[in-house]
């Protein structure tokens, strides 16, 4: 069983590639969240493994994915094999404990986890911007070959096995910018589509918490995770997030259908 979040793809693309090999059920954490009466009850079979799937956000894990782990009960688990793969475009800060410790909260054990640098999608702040078309190609081309040692991995059941790229300042980023991250920038208020907008609802389709509804110009809920989606994935970039996104670049991964 692999639950996966995804904005832009890069997260869908890898989960995608480790339930076919490992012949993994493939669950959308968010649909999952979108269902009313949702017990959150997956029955485990005998030796599957439990897979986690997402990006990395602000050197943490996206609150939404949080969300489901807390949710969830896992039916029949004895020790089963549990794994998370992120994806990221640098580096995870302390990704990797804040996930050992939202699984042990739940009495499940971590065995390995890995990620995957991908594209950048993020440029809400100063700073941050899409990669250039190299840097975006040379990952996608590196990625393939990373994913593959992931799963001859996974397929041998490593046990303690922790690739990660942890980056400079791990513990500033994580402890004091993620929960920053969290409380004050995780809100859908500063979009706006500009007159450019053609009303394609490519944005609501995209969007993976069905926050988005196009009536003339989309119109943001107040469900928002910050994925991107929207703005990556409009063909006119008319989307904007108040004057941060003016000028940057969009990204979305080429190997995945919305
Ligand atoms: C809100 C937000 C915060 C991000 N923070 C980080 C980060 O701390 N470190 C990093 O390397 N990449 C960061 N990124 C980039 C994404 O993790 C990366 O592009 C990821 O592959 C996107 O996955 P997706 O296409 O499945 O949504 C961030 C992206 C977003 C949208």
């Amino acid at each position: 069983m692999i639950f996966y979040f995804s904005g832009t793809g890069n997260s869908k693309w890898i989960a995608q590639q480790l339930a076919q090999v490992q012949q993994e059920e493939l669950i959308s954490i968010a649909a999952e969240l979108q269902q009313k009466d949702n017990p959150f009850r997956y029955q485990l079979r005998n030796n599957e493994k439990i897979g986690f799937v997402f990006p990395i956000y602000s050197w943490g894990i996206p609150p939404i994915v949080l969300e489901f782990i807390r949710k969830i009960d896992l039916v029949e688990y004895h020790h089963h094999y549990l794994f998370f793969v992120c994806s990221c475009g640098d580096d995870i800060g302390l990704a990797k404990e804040m996930f050992i410790k939202s699984v042990h909260r739940k009495g499940w054990e971590c065995q390995s986890g890995f990620s995957v640098i991908m594209p950048n999608n993020y440029v809400l702040m100063k700073g941050f911007d899409t990669d250039s078309k190299e840097v975006e190609q040379r990952k996608l081309e590196e990625a393939v070959p990373t994913v593959t040692e992931i799963n001859d991995l996974l397929a041998k059941r490593v046990q303690n096995t922790f690739h990660c790229v942890k980056g400079k300042f791990a513990y500033v980023k994580t402890r004091l910018i993620y929960p920053l991250f969290v409380k004050y920038q995780i809100t859908a208020k500063p979009f706006y589509a500009t007159d450019d907008c053609i009303a394609c609802k490519l944005c609501e389709k995209a969007c993976p918490v069905k926050n988005i509804k196009v009536d003339g110009k989309p119109i943001w809920s107040n469900n928002c995770t910050s994925c991107l989606a929207c703005y990556h994935i409009c063909p006119r970039q008319a989307i904007q997030y108040g004057k941060e996104t003016r000028g940057k670049g969009q990204y979305f991964n080429p190997n995945v259908r919305i």
